[in-house]
């Protein structure tokens, strides 16, 4: 009895000095948010929400509802001007639309991407995912060696190598939309457009073909969306493992990146025994993944997952953005006739009833570019990027102190009327050749030397699907479609886009 006594009242201790320990370590973190607070609050920012969460309720709010959380940036970015302050417990993040610290901070390799988000990338679910891939490397150094050996496979010179594929893809495409055309039956052309990016950029990048559009069953697709959904959760809310109702999800998640993975697995493995065999492989972006690792007879476990790395994020980056991207502006051509007009006139005068699209041709479409260029104002389809900042810098001579965040939203900064007049007009306008360039303040491939490797290869491929749509069929967007924008990560089309396809009367020449 007196054992037990002890025992208890041993135990009751423990409890009770654990209970003042956690009491403490909690006082300590709430003194470290008050510091921080003193530390940046002087910079202007909405009301928070409560001490200890500052604005992450709010955002929570928006993402849980469904809409848009780039319009609350906007919202606040209209109240509070060129840079603003958001709290989360001791993380501060800055809203920043300011063009000289966009030029600053963007184009200059001394701010790191920020490891909030691209260092929590590494793993999905603690499923290894992009790794220290080309996005997602934060250190200068092992970045810019993976992005130098990269770089050939998205020379100018190489993709004028790749006009074939992208007219062979497209023109699958086109076949489908004939078909559907024939029979009266809708397109949904988000979906179509995701098939065939995906159908390119696997041919294109890893020599692979998929032939999506006619092989619906493929699991790639599925999991990309797996990964791109799974993303969003992961970032956004650090509580979503936690609820046992969203295991299922996860492990579905997970699955998809291994699917990811393992298929890189085996089609870097073919092409290692190619090359070994001395077999004549292209110099593609699969070739160049081979060469970041080292050389054949050493090559390290960690070699091998970086290849991976980037083998997923050229995946990953290299799909959805353009498909959205083509939705989008087939949404928005949709609804604006006039426009529509002009730029099918250019096509037709440009590449008349021809098949095969040049890579000269795609240069005389200056129009068609003009519009892709103001679907991504409207919606860059990957909304922003961010930097940490290590030193102390001056936004619009308001004093920073180092050890924050900055985020730049191209998304922001298209929508905002200081930058754009009537911003929210579709006007391709915008970008004649002879208009006045933005300045640093539209940049939906981001800016300096972490922009898109992919943004010379993304317009093509996208102008060439474009005009061949645009060459042979009208299209109408069905009644009662929305024009909201889906927040995933990567912006796309709520709708899917859904459109009645006609022939335009006119046979392509073979
Ligand atoms: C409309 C289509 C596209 C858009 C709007 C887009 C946009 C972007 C943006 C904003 C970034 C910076 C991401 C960040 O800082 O977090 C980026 C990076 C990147 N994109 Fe794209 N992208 C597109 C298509 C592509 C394609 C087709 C590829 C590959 C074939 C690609 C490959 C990459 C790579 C490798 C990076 C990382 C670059 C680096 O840090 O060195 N992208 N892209």
């Amino acid at each position: 009895m007196t054992l037990f006594h002890l025992i208890a009242s041993w135990i009751g201790y423990l409890l009770m000095c654990l209970f003042g320990l956690i009491l403490i370590a909690f006082l300590i973190f709430c003194l470290y948010i008050k510091y921080i607070h003193l530390k940046y609050d002087h910079i202007p920012g909405p009301p928070r929400d409560s001490f200890l969460f500052g604005h992450s309720p709010t955002l929570l709010r928006e993402m849980s509802n469904d809409r848009v959380v780039h319009d609350k940036f906007l919202e606040w970015a209209e109240t509070y001007g060129p840079v603003y302050r958001i709290n989360g417990m001791h993380v501060v993040v800055l809203c920043v639309t300011c063009p000289d610290t966009t030029k600053e901070v963007l184009m200059s390799p001394k701010y790191p991407k920020d490891s909030l988000v691209y260092k929590h990338l590494f793993n999905l679910f603690g499923q290894r995912f992009l790794g220290s891939g080309l996005v997602t490397a934060q250190n200068h150094d092992e970045w810019y060696k993976q992005r130098r050996i990269m770089d050939p496979a998205f020379s100018s010179l190489y993709l004028r190598g790749q006009m074939g594929v992208f007219n062979e893809r497209a023109e699958k495409l086109m076949d489908k939309l004939a078909d559907m055309a024939d029979t009266n039956t809708a397109a949904n052309m988000h979906h179509m457009f995701n098939c065939v990016t995906l159908d390119v950029i696997t041919k294109v990048a890893f020599g692979v073909e998929l032939d999506l559009l006619n092989e619906s069953d493929s699991p790639f697709p599925n999991a990309i969306e797996m990964c791109l959904k799974g993303m969003v959760h992961y970032l956004r809310d650090s509580t979503f493992q936690l609820y046992p109702k969203n295991k299922k999800f996860i492990n579905e998640v997970k699955k998809s990146c291994r699917l990811l993975r393992s298929t890189g697995r085996q089609w870097i493995n073919e092409r290692k025994m190619a090359v070994q065999n001395g077999e004549d492989v292209p110099k593609d972006i699969l070739t160049q993944i081979l060469k970041t690792a080292g050389k054949e007879e050493n090559i390290a476990n960690d070699d091998e997952e970086l290849m991976l790395d980037n083998f997923v994020t050229f995946f990953i980056a290299g799909q959805e953005t353009t498909a959205n991207q083509l939705a989008f502006a087939v949404m928005e051509l949709g609804r604006l006739p006039e426009i529509l007009t002009k730029v099918k006139q250019e096509v037709d005068d440009v590449i008349g009833m021809k098949q095969e699209i040049s890579f000269d041709d795609l240069g005389k479409m200056t129009y068609l570019s003009q519009v892709l260029k103001e679907t991504l104002r409207l919606y860059p389809t990957a909304p922003g990027t961010s930097r940490f900042i290590p030193n102390d810098i001056v936004i619009n001579g308001i004093p920073i102190p180092a050890g924050v965040t900055c985020f730049f939203s191209s998304y922001v900064c298209g929508r905002l009327d200081k930058f754009f007049e009537d911003p929210l007009t579709f006007d391709p306008e915008r970008f004649h050749p002879d208009a006045a360039k933005p300045y640093y303040c539209y940049y939906p491939f981001a800016l300096g030397p972490r922009s898109c490797l992919g943004q010379s290869f993304a317009q093509m491929e996208a102008k060439v699907v474009m005009a061949k749509l645009l060459q042979r069929f009208d299209f109408s967007l069905l009644p009662g479609q929305s024009f909201d924008i889906l927040d995933t990560g990567t912006l796309r089309p709520k709708s899917g886009v859904v459109c009645n396809i006609r022939h335009r009367g006119q046979t392509p020449a073979a």
